[in-house]
């Protein structure tokens, strides 16, 4: 075991962090408060090299490592998680064709995307199926030469602006209404167009935090789906979500470590600037014991995070591990946010300082893609696996 990055891997991470300082963090604030979909920083990071990072090059990706990936993400994190999770979003779109589709299917539908520079959606949740994917309502109707896809999907990453949905539906010929322990065994995966006839995007979500990236509901209403457009087999989309998370939530606790390092930096500043009783706050134990939590959890959070992404690269199952990294970055970056802002006082409180977007950014880690109990669910199971072995 070697803690040290390699020097591409050192390289790559100071021209992510140049690339968070230059184009990135000026802006942040300036979105953060319009709410805008900041598409100027996103043909920048497409032109840099910052986009579809997990994906081939074969299929015009970056092709970086998940570990690489992780490096890069939390440094673009360090610079606005919302802006990071509409570059994320891709990647998850995309994964669930790079793992389960064809070749033909890759070249038709992940390569056109990356050379564009477009952006894609993963359609997975649904106003009434969350955590409990199983039970989604998007139902998939088989018709000469394809299928009709019905249904709603809400809190789509990049909804307003993707030119290709990733779909999870259920079949309705798979499905058997009293087998509701396999209810999961009759959802497929099916790519759409946003140019399909029946597709309706919704309003954008007014969120709290990472408030540029784009969320939206989105409608399918009797939309054709051609047979070509099913990803995997029939009934192999539950499965095929499930691989696609354990892959994607290494980078999501990523954009955690980079939410809670920034807010680490910006705490330990202002505590040897601020001056209180005659000295810098720093020097309070009260402080420091704030700051000692905080440098210890990013770090563990870290190293979870490179855990879980050297495994998917080593190609195993790394389920537990990208549950726990995903778990513990999110609830840290949450806890990290919140002491930062008690650490600047009052200052912190307004949008004067950094701080107040990054506690607002912060709470999302802890429910997008899979709620930090969802991530308890996924360990327990996942321990008690193992325990029984
Ligand atoms: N890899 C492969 N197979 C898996 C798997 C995995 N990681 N996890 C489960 N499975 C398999 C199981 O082995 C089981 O197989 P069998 O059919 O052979 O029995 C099957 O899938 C069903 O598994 P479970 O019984 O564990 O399924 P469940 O219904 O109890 O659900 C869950 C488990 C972990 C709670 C799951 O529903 C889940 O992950 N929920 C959270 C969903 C989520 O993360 N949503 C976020 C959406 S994306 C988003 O937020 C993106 C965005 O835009 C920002």
């Amino acid at each position: 075991m070697d803690f040290r990055l390699s020097e591409d891997n050192l390289l790559l991470e100071q021209a992510a962090k140049d690339f968070s300082a230059r184009a990135i963090i000026p802006q942040a604030h300036i979105y953060d408060e319009s709410a805008e979909f900041p598409k100027s920083i996103f043909k920048e990071a497409h032109a840099s090299g910052f986009f579809n990072l997990t994906i081939p090059e074969k299929y015009a990706g970056i092709g970086l490592s998940s570990l690489a990936t992780s490096l890069v993400i939390e440094r673009l994190a360090y610079g606005c998680s919302g802006v990071t999770t509409s570059i994320v979003a891709n990647d998850l779109a995309l994964t669930p064709i790079v793992i389960a589709g064809t070749e033909e299917q890759k070249e038709k539908f992940v390569k056109p995307i990356c050379q564009k520079g477009d952006f894609a959606s993963f359609c997975l949740s649904e106003p009434g199926a969350g955590s409990d994917v199983s039970s989604l309502s998007c139902k998939l109707q088989k018709v000469e030469g394809g299928y009709l896809l019905n249904g709603n999907k809400q809190w789509i990453t990049n909804g307003g602006y993707s030119s290709q949905f990733t779909v999870f539906a259920k079949l309705d010929t798979l499905i058997d209404e009293k087998n509701k322990a396999e209810k999961h065994k009759s959802i497929c995966c099916v790519v759409v167009s946003r140019s399909s006839e029946g597709v309706t995007i919704g309003k954008s979500e007014n969120k709290l935090g990472q408030r540029c990236s784009n969320t939206t509901t989105v409608s399918f209403e009797n939309v054709f789906v051609p047979n070509d457009c099913l990803i995997g087999k029939e009934g192999e989309g539950f499965y095929t979500a499930m691989k696609t998370l354990d892959f994607t939530r290494p980078m999501t606790a990523a954009i955690a470590v980079g939410i809670a390092s920034r807010a680490f930096d910006e705490a330990m500043s202002y505590s040897f600037q601020r001056k209180q009783f005659g000295q810098q706050i720093f020097d309070f134990q009260a402080i420091q014991s704030i700051l000692a939590d905080a440098g210890t959890d990013i770090d563990a959070a870290r190293l979870l995070t490179l855990r879980a992404a050297t495994m998917a690269d080593n190609g195993e199952k790394n389920s537990l591990e990208s549950s726990m990294a995903k778990r513990f970055a999110a609830d840290s970056a949450m806890r990290i946010t919140t002491d930062a802002v008690q650490v600047f006082g009052g200052y912190g409180y307004t949008k004067d300082y950094p701080v107040e977007k990054l506690m607002r950014d912060a709470k999302l880690m802890q429910i997008y893609e899979g709620t930090s109990q969802v991530q308890r669910i996924v360990i327990a199971k996942e321990l008690q696996k193992k325990f029984k072995k």
